[in-house]
């Protein structure tokens, strides 16, 4: 099976339009003095519910919170520890792709195995998944 049959596998574009939709949407209300660079991610779980967040920064910059991690503790905080994401799409504001940092590929491998990842800036999507984005993640 090739990566797009995997990542298309019981999700339609449709599904992939709207989430890709809803963080474009959510971006607009990113928090952003020290970058601005708007960032939104909307998670679709395994039960069809979606769930948005965006960045949200600080003037202690390390207490910056990313898009993606925001969106998926809105679901866990929604749904508890049952949570599973069947698939996740993140929107960056700036002229750039946007791939997730390195935390936030540690924090979606944690609900789901190869969870279809989206992320682009509206002009270009890339698709990929969480397996891909973290090879040798940690596990406990
Ligand atoms: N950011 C995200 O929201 N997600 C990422 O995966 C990478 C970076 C945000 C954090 C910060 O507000 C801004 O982008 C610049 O780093």
């Amino acid at each position: 099976m090739n990566l797009d049959e995997t990542l298309l596998e019981g999700l339609t574009e449709e599904q992939f339009a709207q989430l890709q939709a809803a963080a474009s949407r959510v971006s607009a209300n990113a928090y952003t003095p020290y970058s601005g660079m708007h960032v939104g991610a909307a998670v679709l779980t395994d039960g069809g519910e979606i769930f948005t967040g965006c960045n949200v920064e600080n003037a202690s910059y390390g207490l910056t919170i990313c898009a993606e991690r925001a969106a998926i503790f809105a679901a866990v905080s929604s749904q508890g520890s049952s949570m599973r994401i069947r698939a996740i799409a993140i929107f960056c504001g700036a002229n750039i792709p946007c791939s997730p940092c390195g935390a936030c590929r540690q924090v979606i491998a944690e609900f789901g195995d190869s969870i279809p990842v989206v992320y682009g800036n509206g002009q270009a999507w890339e698709r990929t998944t969480s397996a891909e984005l973290l090879p040798h993640g940690f596990r406990m």
